[in-house]
């Protein structure tokens, strides 16, 4: 049985699809999606888990209507507003991944603000991925790393996967054990590409303003009964082995 996942992240999906089939527009399902994220925060911060990222807005979501973009954009600075005296109440501490300078200043301003106020809580630490692109991320990490080796800081044979895991910006956090995306659809998105090498993969068919504690408690309790194998098999797993997603060490 695996413990309790230290790291979960949420590609919360479904918004625009669960408010058109009550007849609202998708507007009213980012509302809905804002409220489920609540409820999944509290509920990660009771359950003890030590990182909750939460995929908010991709790099490819710019591609919507301006009009949805906007709002998307005032919702994220009114969450901000209203979340942050629960966040403290609740010993959250916000962080964020993904290209913040594209955003609109008032919004950059808050999430400073927020950071700030939540840097010494010691709770939950709670990732919002806002304008985030795996890809986007990987390349910045891979140009970095050509700079250094132009000007000699660092040797080709020294580029190892440890090393591009401690480069990148998510590297405070560890890599998850558990993704789930709602609104049954079975793809990444452009979502922490590297990090999901060999993170357990939880699809569910609702949509993400319908998804609750219950939900992630489920999902926890059948993760932990998950037989993870990092390329082993059952027999190995038996006997007194270190198994983690970057470090596998087979001690015999
Ligand atoms: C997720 O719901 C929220 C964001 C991507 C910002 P969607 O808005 O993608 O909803 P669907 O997938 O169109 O139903
Ligand atoms: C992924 O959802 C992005 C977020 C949840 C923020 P999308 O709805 O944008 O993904 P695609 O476009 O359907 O792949
Ligand atoms: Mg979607």
């Amino acid at each position: 049985m695996n413990p309790r996942p230290k790291h979960i992240a949420i590609i919360m999906d479904g918004n625009g699809r669960w408010a058109k089939e009550r007849g609202h527009n998708r507007l009213w399902g980012h509302i809905r999606g804002a409220k489920a994220a609540r409820q999944i925060i509290e509920a990660s911060s009771r359950l003890k888990i030590r990182h909750l990222t939460l995929f908010t807005f991709s790099t490819e979501n710019w591609n919507r209507p301006k009009k949805e973009v906007n709002f998307l954009m005032s919702l994220l600075s009114r969450q901000l507003d209203r979340e942050l005296q629960t966040l403290m109440s609740n010993n959250v501490k916000f962080r964020t991944l993904g290209n913040l300078s594209q955003l609109p200043d008032n919004i950059r301003e808050k999430i400073k603000d927020v950071k700030e106020h939540t840097k010494n809580n010691t709770g939950l630490t709670l990732t919002f991925a806002i304008n985030y692109s795996g890809q986007q991320e990987l390349t910045h990490c891979f140009k970095m790393l050509a700079e250094k080796v132009l000007s000699k800081k660092l040797h080709p044979n020294d580029i190892s996967e440890s090393l591009i895991n401690q480069s990148l910006p998510s590297a405070y956090q560890d890599t998850p054990e558990l993704i789930i995306r709602t609104s049954g659809e079975y793809r990444l998105s452009n979502f922490f590409l590297w990090q999901a090498a060999y993170s357990e993969l939880f699809f569910v068919e609702k949509y993400w303003p319908d998804f609750n504690s219950e939900d992630l408690t489920e999902i926890i309790r059948q993760y932990t009964h998950k037989e993870r194998r990092f390329g082993f098999i059952t027999e190995q797993l038996k006997q007194q082995e270190v198994h983690t997603p970057n470090t596998v060490t087979l001690l015999n």
